[in-house]
């Protein structure tokens, strides 16, 4: 039951609005346009009928809206309800739940009084109508809601499709479309596009654009993503703007940075970057000094992986340790006042032993590289002495068993019988395990050994009976004898006997060379003498002068006696022929004599008839041969 559909503005009103009113036509949407009913009703049956069949209940707002009615409202004299009420003591637009501003009322002289002149109190009058005639023209009263009036109603020229993407606004007899950003358009139908070549790839990268209004447009969003390894170096992405230009530059994908390493403390790093410094895929190797180990990672070689980290920790370079050393023993072993470094590469432990001990072993050790030391632990040996071992007649007596001769031990010394004692008596065990003295030894008691006399030989035997002895020094009753050698004659006593210690029962004999008389030179001859001294053994040989023959031997030896082997030569005047001959058929033999020549000349016939044949030196020295073949078995 529409009675007349006008068209009018939308928000603000301005008397300019009533120069230009156009007619809406029924059928047209979208214009701000005035109803009212064709039957009274109470207040809030009206507003329910206006929002189901319009929009809703006229909401004056200001004094142009109301002339505007005036014009256009039949002129009869009539009341409608208005979107005006009281809520909570205050008078309020229905449709926005504001507060009325006093600017904008259009109360009829001595309204609101919120009384009723028919009804006794007059309180109640919580809704508000405007009176349309000559007279009165749109003014206001409060009056109680439950009174029947007409309805007095608006449409919205706006619809909830009439933009796309905007905000639709009444205008004066339509409306018009506030687009949003990135619209445009009548309607706003029309989206703002973004230039599509902007949105490049990276190197080692990809994006992904997802649109929300077209392709490439208002809010379509380019997300980038590199490979692993890689990263952005801006995560933001590319968003196209209202001003149809994308809201990033397009990022580039850069490799994954990790953590720069430093070097160890005593220790190198050797990295290879092959994207970039310290980035994905470098690597770093590391190593130790001399005497220092890794520590804190499974492996020397570290790499940067793809997430931005390392693969495992950072390895330091820990100080090897050579094992803890033992106690020692009676003894102390010092490694220096740092409790960390005591067994560390380069320490080095000295030892040293209680007293009473001595190190067996190296003074101090080192510890090296390769985590050992660099010897074998010494150990503190308790000090001994040596067992005092003596020779057979030596007895040794200890005052401490033999195998614990500790300093301080005393050892003492005595000799069986027959031996005398020499050096010391009593030996100390000193503390560096030596003893005090060297140990004794157990002297014959007897002879020294007698001097043996030039040219002499001895024989000493303990009794006449037993063997030679080599007995040093000669015990008591060991008897000494004598022999001279060939040529010698003894003087002095044959034998001797060790009678009391150091006292010989004589002195020992002298041996004197024999000497043969002087010789001289035959009247009318030469000598020639092999000694000057007519000693045992010498020779002289005899010659005569020309013309003088030489009787007697040319040769004559000094024998074991003193004597002159032979009759001393002569040379005499030439003589007749045949007695020469004669003496030289007998052999110059002929003119010895005595037993000694027959034995001779035996044994030279024996010789020649052995077809031996003699010079005639043998001839001669045979005799003495024999003579002292004969002397020694007469002794
Ligand atoms: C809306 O208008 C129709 C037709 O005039 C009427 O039948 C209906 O009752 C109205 N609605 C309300 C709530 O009054
Ligand atoms: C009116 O006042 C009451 C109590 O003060 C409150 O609960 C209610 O919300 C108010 N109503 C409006 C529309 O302001
Ligand atoms: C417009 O509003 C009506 C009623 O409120 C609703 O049924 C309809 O779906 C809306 N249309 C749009 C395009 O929002
Ligand atoms: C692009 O991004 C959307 C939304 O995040 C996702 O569903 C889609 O799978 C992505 N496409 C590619 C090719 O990554
Ligand atoms: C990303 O790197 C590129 C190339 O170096 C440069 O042009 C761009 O400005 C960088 N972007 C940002 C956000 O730093
Ligand atoms: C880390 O990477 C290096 C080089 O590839 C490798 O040798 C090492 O074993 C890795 N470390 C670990 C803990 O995986
Ligand atoms: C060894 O002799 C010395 C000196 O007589 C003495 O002081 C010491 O106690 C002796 N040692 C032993 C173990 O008897
Ligand atoms: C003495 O005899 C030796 C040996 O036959 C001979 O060498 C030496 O010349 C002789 N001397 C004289 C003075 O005849
Ligand atoms: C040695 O000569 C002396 C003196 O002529 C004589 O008495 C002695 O018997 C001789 N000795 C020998 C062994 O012929």
């Amino acid at each position: 039951m529409k009675f007349g559909v006008f068209q009018t503005h939308g928000s603000s009103w301005t008397s300019f609005i009533f120069s230009s009113l156009m007619l809406c036509m029924w059928t047209s949407v979208e214009c701000w346009s005035y109803y009212y009913s064709d039957k009274k009703m109470v207040w809030d049956e009206a507003r329910d009928w206006c929002r189901e069949n319009y929009t809703d209940m006229v909401a004056i707002q200001n004094k142009g809206e109301i002339r505007h009615l005036i014009k256009w409202l039949p002129k009869k004299d009539t009341y409608y309800w208005i979107g005006i009420r009281k809520i909570n003591d205050t008078w309020t637009w229905v449709g926005t739940n504001k507060a009325l501003t006093v600017e904008a009322t259009n109360w009829a002289r001595g309204e609101p009084n919120n009384q009723n002149k028919h009804l006794k109190g007059g309180a109640g009058e919580d809704c508000v109508e405007m009176y349309i005639q000559n007279r009165y023209a749109g003014r206001w009263n409060d009056e109680r809601c439950t009174k029947l009036k007409y309805a007095l109603c608006y449409t919205a020229a706006c619809k909830n499709d009439s933009c796309h993407h905007g905000e639709c606004v009444e205008t004066i007899n339509s409306h018009k479309c506030d687009c949003f950003t990135g619209f445009y358009g009548e309607k706003c139908e029309q989206v703002v596009k973004c230039n599509k070549e902007e949105v490049t790839t990276p190197d080692k990268g990809s994006v992904n654009c997802t649109h929300k209004y077209g392709d490439f447009s208002y809010d379509s969003s380019c997300q980038y993503s590199c490979e692993e390894g890689y990263q952005l170096n801006m995560s933001r992405p590319l968003t196209c703007t209202g001003t149809a230009k994308w809201s990033e530059q397009p990022p580039t994908c850069e490799p994954v940075q990790c953590q720069e390493l430093s070097r160890p403390e005593r220790g190198s790093i050797k990295c290879s970057d092959p994207l970039g410094l310290s980035s994905y895929q470098s690597t770093c190797e590391f190593t130790c000094n001399e005497g220092y180990v890794l520590s804190g990672s499974p492996s020397n070689t570290l790499r940067c992986e793809a997430s931005g980290n390392w693969n495992s920790s950072k390895p330091f370079c820990e100080v090897v340790q050579c094992p803890a050393l033992q106690e020692l023993e009676n003894g102390v072993a010092s490694c220096g006042d740092d409790a960390d470094m005591r067994f560390s590469y380069g320490n080095t432990c000295s030892f040293s032993c209680a007293p009473g001990y001595q190190l067996v072993g190296p003074s101090r050790v080192t510890c090296t590289s390769a985590a050992e030391w660099s010897e074998k632990m010494p150990r503190c040996e308790a000090i001994t002495c040596k067992v005092p071992e003596g020779d057979a007649p030596l007895i040794t007596q200890c005052s401490q068993p033999l195998t614990e001769l500790r300093p301080d031990s005393n050892c003492s010394f005595s000799c069986e019988e027959g031996f005398e004692l020499q050096g010391a008596k009593i030996i100390q065990c000193s503390e560096d395990g030596q003893w005090s003295e060297a140990i004794p030894t157990c002297n014959v008691l007897g002879c020294p050994a007698p001097e043996i006399p030039t040219s002499a030989k001895i024989n000493c035997r303990p009794s006449p009976s037993s063997p030679a002895s080599t007995v040093t020094p000669h015990p008591l009753g060991m008897v000494c004898s004598f022999t001279c050698d060939e040529g010698h004659e003894l003087q002095g006593a044959l034998s001797m006997e060790c009678v009391n210690p150091g006292q010989w029962s004589s002195v020992p004999p002298t041996c004197t060379a024999l000497r043969c008389p002087l010789q001289k030179a035959p009247e009318n001859g030469q000598i020639n003498c092999s000694n000057s001294e007519p000693v045992y053994n010498s020779q002289c040989y005899f010659t005569c002068n020309q013309g003088y023959s030489l009787d007697g031997h040319e040769l004559l030896t000094c024998d074991t006696y003193g004597n002159w082997t032979g009759k001393n030569p002569t040379c005499q005047a030439p003589a007749p022929v045949t007695a020469i001959a004669s003496a030289v058929t007998a052999g110059g033999a002929l003119s010895l004599s005595g037993v000694p020549l027959a034995i001779w000349l035996l044994k030279r016939m024996k010789q020649k008839a052995n077809k031996f044949e003699l010079s005639s030196n043998s001839d001669i020295t045979a005799p003495q041969e024999f003579f002292k073949n004969s002397v020694d078995s007469l002794i």
